[in-house]
């Protein structure tokens, strides 16, 4: 299994909190005064909010979320994807901040495919560099379509699908049962799957949902102790 240790995660990551926050804040007002608000669950609400912006306001809302992947993702990994090449959905994937951490994190040769509802978000992700741990090109493309409507990929094709700042921001367990389904279709016997919580997605809710569709809860990792967000990791039982 892929073991990454505390030192490489503490050390990868962007430091300076305060100015991310600080950053996500100015940005979020200014936004609002111009009538975008993106902290919304419908699925027309929440592409013209991210449609609307820049690619410099999204990075500055986006930062905390930005800051945390470069925690929870691997710690989310670690120990529980094998360490050989691997087929990755990065769902929600936005312009591309959690798809770069997926690229450094996971083993050389992986293939990762973001998905995103706003093409907008997706311009600016398909421009940036995402770099394997030796510096080398990661193979990396992009789908734009939501991730309730059917996914792209075979069946029983994914080793790891992940999601940052997507289930437990956009997604409700009313709209989530199509995912669900999708993840149970297209993630290998051994497939894993990496889930954010947070205020439209509890982990009390994503919890049972998954448990009722035959996975098995392996933990839930979170970027510093007062996280309250994070990703709950679920492996699949093609038994149940
Ligand atoms: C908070 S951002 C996170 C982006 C990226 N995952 C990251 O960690 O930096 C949430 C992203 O999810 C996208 N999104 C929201 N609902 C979606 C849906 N139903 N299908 C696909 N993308 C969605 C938004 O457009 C936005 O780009």
């Amino acid at each position: 299994m892929l073991s990454i240790s505390e030192y490489d995660i503490t050390s990868n990551g962007p430091g300076g909190i305060l100015c991310v926050w600080w950053r996500q804040w100015r940005t979020e007002r200014a936004l609002g005064h111009r009538g975008i608000h993106f902290r919304a669950t419908s699925f027309d609400e929440v592409l013209a909010a991210y449609a609307a912006m820049t690619q410099e306001e999204f990075d500055a809302i986006n930062g905390p979320q930005e800051w945390a992947n470069w925690r929870t993702i691997p710690r989310a990994m670690t120990g529980h994807v094998p360490d050989r090449p691997l087929r990755v959905l990065d769902l929600g994937c936005g312009t591309g901040a959690s798809t770069r951490v997926l690229a450094f994190y996971c083993p050389q040769g992986s293939h990762i495919t973001g998905y995103e509802i706003a093409e907008p978000m997706l311009q600016f992700a398909r421009r940036r560099e995402y770099r394997q741990r030796n510096g080398e090109p990661a193979k990396v493309d992009f789908i734009c379509q939501g991730v309730t409507e059917p996914l792209r990929e075979p069946d029983a094709s994914i080793d790891l699908i992940n999601a940052s700042g997507v289930v437990g921001h956009h997604l409700t367990p009313a709209t989530i049962p199509p995912l669900v389904a999708e993840m149970r279709r297209v993630l290998t016997p051994s497939g894993v799957a990496m889930l954010d919580v947070g205020p439209t997605m509890p982990g009390s809710d994503l919890l049972r949902i998954m448990a009722d569709a035959g996975f098995a809860y392996q933990g839930h990792y979170t970027s510093w102790f007062g996280d309250r967000t994070g990703e709950m990791v679920f492996s699949f039982s093609h038994a149940s």
